[in-house]
């Protein structure tokens, strides 16, 4: 069923649009947020970095104790055919699990079978001008859960916060706990200060990103220092840079927080660089492995 421009989905073994794509109420992900997922980038028909994104999936699964059969290989088919059947050339692609449909109650059914969703739709433009004028963020209290390394279709306090930027006219939240930067709501944040480039270490208080490793392989082969390392709030605001980094934005600078100027107020020269050589990784699609 060949769907031009628009979206299209793969639900548990068979191809259809959206609209007729259905998932039981009594989907755990739909009554528990039980489940796990990831978004791939597609340029130029090709999903970029699947491989890194499968390896996250299996290892976000595996946490919750999830366990699903189908094989890489017939994931990265079935996205391949998603890409084609919808003739979308830029897009996003998602897979989605969840534990699967059984009659409400919490600990794990002994029988179920996971709900398997991949679905493709075009690229979400980023606002006008972001990437050359930057674009703005808050800092929030991350009211988040403890095991924020997994990949979980629980969203809720990510999406609050989302919100809560959008009121303040910024594009991303910048979550704080306990006094030390995190990430941001749906994006991994970085900085320069005194010329290195720091950004949190993958603990249990972020999502370590696809994008944020190959930043910081990318710096790491332009001879730019770099550290995993905490900080608190002051310095992003005494940083040189920010910026912000996952599969949907690339890699977005941050010229101003809580209504603060960083830097010049203006995108940096480290930003730049890196984005100029991630474009590049993006054309010899596919890129070396992480
Ligand atoms: C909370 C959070 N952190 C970080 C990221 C960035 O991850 P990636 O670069 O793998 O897209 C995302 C992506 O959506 C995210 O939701």
């Amino acid at each position: 069923m060949p769907m031009n421009g628009n979206g299209l989905v793969w639900l548990n073994g068979s191809f259809m649009s959206f609209e007729e794509a259905r998932i039981s109420i009594e989907d755990r992900g739909f009554q528990f947020a039980d489940g796990v997922y990831e978004v791939v980038r597609v340029y130029d028909g090709k999903p970029f970095t699947f491989q890194e994104h499968l390896k996250r999936l299996r290892q976000s699964a595996s946490l919750i104790e999830l366990d699903f059969k189908i094989e890489d290989d017939r994931l990265k088919e079935i996205g391949q055919e998603l890409v084609s059947r919808s003739d979308l050339k830029d897009a996003e692609l998602y897979i989605q699990i969840t534990r699967g449909v059984a009659p409400r109650s919490h600990a794990f059914p002994r029988e179920i079978y996971p709900t398997i969703l991949l679905s493709i739709r075009p690229v979400r433009p980023l606002p006008e001008g972001a990437l050359e004028k930057g674009v703005s963020a808050i800092t929030l209290p991350d009211e988040r859960w403890a095991r924020c390394n997994i990949k979980s279709i629980s969203l809720l306090p990510n999406v609050l916060a989302k919100e809560k930027a959008r009121r303040a006219g910024a594009y991303e939240a910048i979550f704080i706990r306990n006094g030390i930067v995190t990430e941001g709501a749906s994006s991994n944040i970085f900085l320069l200060l005194e010329g290195v480039l720091r950004t949190p270490p993958a603990d249990w208080r972020i999502l370590r990103g696809i994008t944020r490793d190959l930043v910081l392989n990318l710096a790491g082969k332009e001879g730019l220092p770099s550290k995993e390392e905490e900080f608190g709030v002051e310095k992003l605001y005494q940083a040189e840079e920010v910026f912000i980094t996952s599969t949907a934005i690339e890699i977005l600078p941050v010229v101003e927080i809580d209504k603060r100027k960083i830097g010049a107020g203006k995108p940096g020269t480290v930003q730049h660089l890196l984005y100029q050589k991630f474009k590049q990784l993006v054309k010899e699609n596919p890129a070396p492995a992480l």
